[in-house]
Protein backbone atom coordinates (compact mmCIF):
# COMPACT_ATOMS: atom_id res chain seq x y z
CA UNK A 1 0.00 0.00 0.00
CA UNK A 2 1.46 3.15 -0.90
CA UNK A 3 1.84 6.05 1.81
CA UNK A 4 1.76 9.18 -0.85
CA UNK A 5 -0.83 10.52 -2.63
CA UNK A 6 -1.73 13.97 -4.26
CA UNK A 7 -4.30 16.75 -3.20
CA UNK A 8 -5.06 19.76 -4.63
CA UNK A 9 -6.43 22.45 -2.83
CA UNK A 10 -8.91 23.76 -6.06
CA UNK A 11 -9.10 27.51 -7.14
CA UNK A 12 -12.45 28.29 -5.53
CA UNK A 13 -11.22 26.87 -2.04
CA UNK A 14 -8.03 29.29 -2.76
CA UNK A 15 -10.03 32.45 -3.31
CA UNK A 16 -12.01 32.38 -0.73
CA UNK A 17 -8.86 32.26 1.67
CA UNK A 18 -9.89 28.67 2.69
CA UNK A 19 -6.02 26.96 2.34
CA UNK A 20 -4.43 27.77 5.10
CA UNK A 21 -7.81 25.99 7.21
CA UNK A 22 -7.95 23.10 4.04
CA UNK A 23 -4.12 22.58 5.61
CA UNK A 24 -4.78 22.86 9.07
CA UNK A 25 -7.37 20.03 8.82
CA UNK A 26 -5.06 17.82 6.56
CA UNK A 27 -2.42 18.06 9.17
CA UNK A 28 -4.82 17.75 12.44
CA UNK A 29 -5.83 13.83 10.63
CA UNK A 30 -2.51 12.98 10.71
CA UNK A 31 -0.84 13.70 7.18
CA UNK A 32 2.62 14.82 6.43
CA UNK A 33 2.89 17.27 3.94
CA UNK A 34 5.93 16.67 1.38
CA UNK A 35 5.86 19.01 -1.00
CA UNK A 36 3.61 21.76 -2.02
CA UNK A 37 3.41 25.18 -4.16
CA UNK A 38 0.98 27.60 -5.30
CA UNK A 39 0.85 27.16 -9.14
CA UNK A 40 -1.69 28.87 -11.95
CA UNK A 41 -2.48 26.10 -14.48
CA UNK A 42 -2.71 26.57 -17.91
CA UNK A 43 -5.13 25.54 -20.29
CA UNK A 44 -3.13 22.85 -21.60
CA UNK A 45 -1.71 21.95 -18.34
CA UNK A 46 -5.23 21.47 -16.60
CA UNK A 47 -6.56 19.34 -20.15
CA UNK A 48 -3.36 17.10 -19.38
CA UNK A 49 -4.36 16.43 -15.79
CA UNK A 50 -7.42 15.81 -16.23
CA UNK A 51 -7.41 13.72 -19.61
CA UNK A 52 -9.07 10.70 -18.27
CA UNK A 53 -12.29 12.81 -18.22
CA UNK A 54 -11.94 14.25 -22.02
CA UNK A 55 -15.26 12.99 -23.31
CA UNK A 56 -17.47 13.85 -20.46
CA UNK A 57 -20.14 16.49 -20.57
CA UNK A 58 -18.34 18.59 -17.97
CA UNK A 59 -14.86 18.94 -19.11
CA UNK A 60 -14.61 22.15 -20.77
CA UNK A 61 -16.47 23.90 -17.75
CA UNK A 62 -13.82 21.83 -15.22
CA UNK A 63 -10.85 22.75 -17.31
CA UNK A 64 -12.31 26.48 -17.28
CA UNK A 65 -12.63 25.91 -13.14
CA UNK A 66 -9.40 24.89 -12.98
CA UNK A 67 -7.92 27.90 -14.79
CA UNK A 68 -9.87 29.95 -13.30
CA UNK A 69 -7.27 30.83 -10.33
CA UNK A 70 -4.21 29.63 -8.36
CA UNK A 71 -4.73 26.11 -6.84
CA UNK A 72 -2.11 24.08 -4.55
CA UNK A 73 -0.92 20.82 -5.82
CA UNK A 74 0.42 19.04 -2.19
CA UNK A 75 2.16 15.64 -1.44
CA UNK A 76 0.98 14.16 1.04
CA UNK A 77 1.51 10.59 3.31
CA UNK A 78 -0.16 8.87 5.98
CA UNK A 79 -0.84 5.17 5.99
CA UNK A 80 -2.72 4.12 3.41
CA UNK A 81 -2.94 7.57 1.86
CA UNK A 82 -4.96 7.03 -1.23
CA UNK A 83 -8.14 5.95 1.06
CA UNK A 84 -7.26 8.10 4.08
CA UNK A 85 -7.16 10.71 1.99
CA UNK A 86 -10.34 10.32 0.14
CA UNK A 87 -11.83 9.66 3.92
CA UNK A 88 -10.97 12.63 5.07
CA UNK A 89 -12.57 14.85 1.58
CA UNK A 90 -16.21 13.16 1.13
CA UNK A 91 -17.67 12.48 -1.81
CA UNK A 92 -16.87 14.29 -5.17
CA UNK A 93 -20.70 16.21 -4.79
CA UNK A 94 -20.19 17.63 -1.20
CA UNK A 95 -24.06 17.86 -1.34
CA UNK A 96 -23.67 13.61 -0.34
CA UNK A 97 -20.05 14.20 1.59
CA UNK A 98 -20.29 12.96 5.11
CA UNK A 99 -20.44 15.57 8.41
CA UNK A 100 -16.74 16.80 9.06
CA UNK A 101 -15.52 16.19 5.54
CA UNK A 102 -13.21 18.70 3.97
CA UNK A 103 -15.91 19.12 0.67
CA UNK A 104 -18.80 18.97 3.57
CA UNK A 105 -17.49 22.20 5.02
CA UNK A 106 -15.79 23.78 2.02
CA UNK A 107 -17.15 23.25 -1.14
CA UNK A 108 -20.17 24.88 -2.84
CA UNK A 109 -20.93 22.52 -6.00
CA UNK A 110 -19.62 18.66 -7.88
CA UNK A 111 -17.26 20.48 -9.55
CA UNK A 112 -15.84 23.46 -7.29
CA UNK A 113 -15.61 20.81 -4.78
CA UNK A 114 -12.07 22.78 -3.26
CA UNK A 115 -10.14 20.03 -3.34
CA UNK A 116 -9.06 16.30 -5.57
CA UNK A 117 -7.68 13.59 -3.76
CA UNK A 118 -5.96 10.60 -6.33
CA UNK A 119 -8.17 7.88 -6.82
CA UNK A 120 -5.57 4.80 -6.88
CA UNK A 121 -1.88 4.22 -5.51
CA UNK A 122 -0.72 4.14 -9.51
CA UNK A 123 -2.97 7.52 -10.02
CA UNK A 124 -1.23 9.07 -7.08
CA UNK A 125 2.32 7.96 -8.17
CA UNK A 126 1.48 9.87 -11.70
CA UNK A 127 0.12 13.24 -10.15
CA UNK A 128 2.69 13.88 -8.42
CA UNK A 129 5.15 13.38 -11.46
CA UNK A 130 2.74 15.45 -12.76
CA UNK A 131 3.00 18.18 -10.69
CA UNK A 132 6.75 17.68 -8.36
CA UNK A 133 9.95 16.93 -9.25
CA UNK A 134 11.91 13.99 -6.69
CA UNK A 135 13.99 17.66 -5.42
CA UNK A 136 10.63 19.28 -4.97
CA UNK A 137 9.40 16.35 -2.65
CA UNK A 138 10.81 16.33 0.78
CA UNK A 139 10.51 13.45 3.12
CA UNK A 140 9.83 13.71 7.02
P1 LIG B 1 -11.90 15.55 -8.80
O1 LIG B 1 -11.88 14.67 -7.62
O2 LIG B 1 -10.76 16.51 -8.97
O3 LIG B 1 -12.02 14.66 -10.14
C1 LIG B 1 -12.66 15.09 -11.31
C2 LIG B 1 -13.37 16.39 -11.14
O4 LIG B 1 -14.38 16.63 -12.09
C3 LIG B 1 -14.13 16.37 -9.82
O5 LIG B 1 -13.26 16.42 -8.74
C4 LIG B 1 -15.03 17.57 -9.99
O6 LIG B 1 -14.34 18.81 -9.83
C5 LIG B 1 -15.41 17.40 -11.47
N1 LIG B 1 -16.66 16.66 -11.63
C6 LIG B 1 -16.88 15.35 -11.40
N2 LIG B 1 -18.14 15.00 -11.69
C7 LIG B 1 -18.75 16.13 -12.13
C8 LIG B 1 -20.05 16.44 -12.59
N3 LIG B 1 -21.00 15.51 -12.64
N4 LIG B 1 -20.32 17.71 -12.97
C9 LIG B 1 -19.36 18.65 -12.90
N5 LIG B 1 -18.07 18.43 -12.48
C10 LIG B 1 -17.79 17.19 -12.10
Amino acid sequence: MSNRTLAIIKPDAVGKGYTGKIIDRILSAGFNVLGAKLVHLSREKAEGFYAVHTERPFFNDLVDFMTSGPCMPLVVEHDGAVNAFRTLIGSTNPAEADEGTIRKDFAESIQNNAVHGSDSNENAEKEIAFFFTSEEIHPN
